[in-house]
């Protein structure tokens, strides 16, 4: 259970591993940092998760928005010392910008979020230009195919244009699969696909390449990790579709594992599969990207210290098994403090998903911007992982 320890397991031979007896010794000091009484002060102290993470080729990021960089200062702060990549969590999805109808978005927010990239020398992750489930209302009245087509054609444009050349990847179709929707190919039937029919993935990439051709194209999932036939299934579907597009010719260079964890209940995790999974994906020559991290403590006890040590124990798991593979080239969490998670609510701090009332602790740091043990855990994830070349 003690997640120190989890890499006594790890295959023999990784000669990139550092030694045992620092590694250690910078996690005391990390989780010293954590226990410090001063619960307001700043988390300086704390090793930065970018720096262990660029030692080993990799990025290291989290979920920002407009309004955290306007009216929360400290947050931003442990941004800057944690993180070398930013994603708006919510500030560039379609629905969000549209004010209610066609080519009329609102990107100031969005600059907000790729302007603090840009002047904080921090890499910009786009996310997203389709997603089914953030479509502005008006797309769906949409009746014949050009308008259908001119639509998502100056979607793409319009926002992968405005950040051209500033970001490193798109996502460009968000969770394109869902093998329970029936289709033999395990394609969701959302309203791209039921409005345009399958084509649309072929659309959206070939457009999104033309608009930015230094930025990694990326097919982004969830429900792709774990040990469960309902799970295998999507990973099947997405190999499926990877392949497809690259026999087509469709552009797609990377992509998106979600991973958003729980540390109790739910499939088993198999390191053996997932690192499989990933292999398939390194042999077509895909790189991989951990997009969504995040570990959600519902249904652990209520104890403080069990669930904070649940909780990191998961992202030892999960992240010793990825970063195995050297073609995973980025890890970013669904946002870096508990303050500031999509697993509690904003209003009452009380967990969306416990049942007792209780505020959720899945992030690296609490809601005080002190470290958790999840935070040495990912720490300690990255300083072990094997060297690779940055992509
Ligand atoms: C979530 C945000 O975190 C929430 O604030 C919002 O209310 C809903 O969307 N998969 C994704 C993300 O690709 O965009 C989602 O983000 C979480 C699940």
């Amino acid at each position: 259970m003690n997640f120190v320890y989890a890499r006594s397991v790890a295959p023999e031979g990784k000669p990139t591993y550092p030694d045992r007896r620092s590694v250690l010794a910078a996690g005391l000091s990390a989780l010293a940092a954590g226990l410090a009484p001063a619960r307001h002060s700043h988390a300086a102290s704390s090793a930065s998760l970018q720096k262990l993470a660029a030692e080993k080729g990799l990025l290291y990021g989290t979920t920002i928005s407009a309004a955290q960089i306007k009216g929360d200062r400290p947050f931003i702060d442990l941004v800057l010392q944690q993180a070398g990549l930013v994603v708006a969590e919510n500030d560039m999805k379609w629905e969000i910008m549209n004010r209610g109808s066609p080519a009329d978005d609102d990107y100031g927010p969005a600059d907000v979020v790729a302007g603090f990239a840009k002047e904080n020398g921090l890499v910009l992750r786009g996310h997203n230009l389709l997603w089914y489930h953030r479509t502005p209302k008006w797309f769906f009245d949409l009746s014949s195919r050009q308008e259908i087509e001119r639509s998502i054609v100056e979607r793409i444009r319009q926002l992968a244009g405005r950040y051209r050349g500033t970001a490193h990847s798109w996502d460009v179709v968000n969770e394109p699969i869902e093998p329970k929707d029936g289709r033999s190919d395990g394609l969701r039937t959302g309203v791209f696909l039921e409005m345009f029919g399958p084509e649309y993935l072929d659309l959206a990439y070939r457009v999104a390449r033309e608009t930015d051709p230094n930025a990694r194209l990326v097919v982004n999932d969830y429900d792709i990790e774990l040990d469960a036939p309902e799970q295998e299934a999507r990973r099947v579907a997405l190999l499926r579709l990877v392949e497809q597009m690259q026999r087509s010719g469709t552009p797609v260079d990377a992509v998106g594992i979600q991973a958003h964890l729980s540390c109790t209940g739910g499939p088993p995790f198999s390191a053996p599969r997932l690192r499989r999974f990933l292999a398939d994906l390194a042999a077509l020559g895909l790189t991989i990207q951990i997009t969504e991290l995040d570990v959600t403590d519902e249904g652990a006890p209520a104890d403080q210290a069990v669930r904070d040590r649940l909780v990191a124990d998961t992202y030892s798991r999960f992240l010793d098994a990825a970063l195995d593979e050297p073609a995973v080239k980025m890890v970013v969490t669904w946002g870096l403090s508990d303050r500031h998670s999509w697993i509690v609510r904003h209003e009452t701090h009380q967990s969306k998903w416990r049942e007792d009332g209780l505020s959720s602790r899945p992030l690296p740091f609490d809601a005080d911007l002190q470290p958790k043990p999840a935070h040495e855990a990912i720490a300690q994830a990255f300083a072990y992982a094997p060297l690779r070349t940055p992509g």
